[in-house]
């Protein structure tokens, strides 16, 4: 089948567009307001960018009231988000965290995860977490949507801080991914997470090909 999701009714049930790019990571995102309320909340509408400097971006779409999301006024009136790793164990503290509350509400008493502060951040980073960015605010693009609700914030940042926790690095010096179980989000009301890898090169002698593949920058 195929259709144009512009002008064509789907002809599927359920939409097909978020099954297709899958899994997808989750950001994990904390901030802190104005006036000093912490806030978290999940996005998979979240990637690397580049790595050399670091830099993410995360996609906020509007609520369907108009209103934006906290994350983004937050990280655009303090310069700052961090990204906590969503990992399996944490993944009902992951979904509490995506309730709509009001912005007086300290969003890690309600998923029920405790607060460590940042070096450079203003807001908490989640303790639980294997492993946190601490990310300034560099712009936000504002996409039109089709419908109050597609409104979409695309926000940037650059990484400036890590922190991993050091029981989750072999002694090789990488992150044990299949430990860590990072959780992931498929389409509908799906997750996975990774539990397992596989290793590939690619084929020929190293040049400029491999640059950043091996993760050494
Ligand atoms: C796993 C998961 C992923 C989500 N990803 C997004 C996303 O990419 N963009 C978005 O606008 N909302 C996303 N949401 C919904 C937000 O987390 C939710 O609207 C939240 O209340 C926003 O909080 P905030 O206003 O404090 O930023 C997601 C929810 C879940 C459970």
């Amino acid at each position: 089948m195929q259709y144009d999701p512009r002008s064509d009714k789907c002809p599927l049930p359920y939409s097909p567009f978020k099954s297709c790019t899958v899994p997808r990571p989750i950001g994990w995102l904390s901030t802190i307001s104005r006036d000093g309320v912490p806030n978290l909340a999940p996005y998979s509408q979240w990637q690397n960018l580049t790595f050399d400097p670091p830099m993410v971006m995360f996609a906020a779409n509007q609520y369907s009231s108009g209103k934006r999301k906290h994350t983004v006024i937050n990280a655009e009136e303090t310069g700052w988000f961090v990204w906590n790793m969503a990992t399996y164990e944490l993944r009902e503290a992951v979904n509490l965290s995506a309730m709509e509350v009001a912005a007086d509400v300290d969003e890690f008493v309600h998923a029920g995860v405790t607060a460590t502060s940042c070096v450079d951040a203003p807001g908490p980073r989640v303790t639980e977490s294997p492993a946190q960015f601490e990310c300034k605010y560099l712009s936000t693009h504002r996409l039109r949507g089709s419908s109050e609700h597609g409104w979409v914030d695309v926000v940037y940042g650059e990484v400036v801080r890590i922190h991993v926790k050091d029981e989750v690095i072999t002694p090789e010096g990488k992150l044990d991914i299949p430990s860590i179980r990072p959780l992931a989000r498929l389409g509908y009301y799906d997750y996975t997470s990774v539990t397992e890898t596989f290793e590939m090169k690619i084929p020929g002698p190293n040049g400029m090909t491999n640059v950043g593949l091996e993760g050494k920058q």
